[in-house]
């Protein structure tokens, strides 16, 4: 548990240790994927990015090149022909696969960011446990999972930790870094630095449901919505009143809809489970919609209609 009691620590006394990240792979190239691979290969990082069918490999690599247009528009507004030759050079650090255990052969690093299902979690990195090699760390992106119990499929517990990243991946500063009982300081440590490698700043958190940020923002979406349900207030006017009162860049309706309403119901779910008394109560709204499979921008109608 040493990494939860001197955090701000220099690193260097374990550095010698721990495992340099240069090779990543990705597994899961929806939209957190594909901006942790954009993000990776900007960086330097050699990434192959995984998923299970080579027409959602293609959309994604599209989605990486899209976002790195919007990035090279104003990081090369005067040079648009580096801007371009930017975007190869990313681009030529990116390989696809539909074979995540030949992809952790040869990796330093495998994240997974696939569907929040503890079982499909568990049964993908049971796999690659027998695949990746010895010194392979394995890291996590769920949302609210506990990284404990995906981790517990494996024969690697001090090689495993939680990296968990925030929507869009290339504008957002933060990553969690998630170290269980059973994590190493060495292996928390590789990820506290490939965080930094990244250009992020890494924050340390326990295995706790939501680590940090999760944990406070979703009783705040939670109370936003029922606020809205009681009739005290349109979604209009509580996400202006968030954005010009608080100064968050979105207000609870917009950040649902931009984050997808499956993810958002997919947390409340996993806590009214965990907690027969949780701090709030379920929306009927929330569930409505996601029935409908308005789940947010990515359907094209969540809480708002695009
Ligand atoms: N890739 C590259 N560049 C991007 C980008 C992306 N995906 N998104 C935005 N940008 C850059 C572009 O330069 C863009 O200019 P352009 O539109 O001319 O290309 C510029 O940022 C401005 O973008 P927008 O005009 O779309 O709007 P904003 O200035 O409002 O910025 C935002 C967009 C960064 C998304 C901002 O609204 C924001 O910070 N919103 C809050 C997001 C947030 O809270 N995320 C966390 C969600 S919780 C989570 O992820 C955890 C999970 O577990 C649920």
């Amino acid at each position: 548990m040493a990494f939860f009691t001197h955090q701000r620590r220099s690193f260097s006394s374990s550095a010698l240790r721990n495992v340099v990240i240069k090779q990543v792979t990705i597994i899961g190239g929806g939209q957190m994927g594909t901006g942790i691979a954009q993000v990776a290969a900007s960086t330097g990082h050699t990434v192959t990015l995984v998923d299970t069918n080579d027409d959602i490999l293609k959309k994604a690599v599209k989605r990486i090149e899209g976002s790195l247009k919007r990035v090279v528009k104003k990081k090369y507004a005067d040079k648009p022909e580096a801007g371009e030759e930017y975007i190869q050079k990313v681009l030529q650090n990116v390989s696809t696969s539909t074979d995540a255990g030949s992809a952790a052969q040869v990796s330093d690093l495998v994240l997974e960011s696939i569907v929040e299902n503890l079982k499909i979690k568990q049964d993908l990195f049971c796999q690659l446990d027998e695949a990746a090699p010895a010194h392979t760390l394995f890291a996590s992106n769920t949302s609210f999972l506990p990284i404990s119990d995906i981790a517990s499929a494996t024969n690697r517990l001090d090689r495993f930790g939680g990296l968990h990243f925030f929507n869009p991946v290339p504008m957002m500063k933060l990553v969690e870094v998630i170290g269980t009982p059973t994590t190493s300081q060495e292996t928390f440590d590789s990820l506290l630095n490939f965080s930094k490698a990244l250009g992020k700043t890494p924050v340390c958190c326990k295995d706790t449901p939501g680590f940090i940020v999760n944990r406070l923002l979703l009783p705040y979406i939670k109370d936003s919505v029922l606020l809205h349900e009681r009739g005290h207030g349109s979604k209009e006017d509580i996400d202006i009143a968030m954005k010009l009162g608080l100064g968050h860049p979105m207000g609870p309706f917009e950040l649902c809809d931009y984050v997808g309403l499956d993810i958002m119901k997919s947390m409340v779910d996993r806590w009214l489970a965990m907690e027969p008394k949780p701090p709030f109560a379920e929306s009927e709204n929330l569930n409505k919609l996601v029935a409908e499979g308005k789940l947010g921008i990515k359907t094209g109608e969540g809480f708002y209609k695009k």
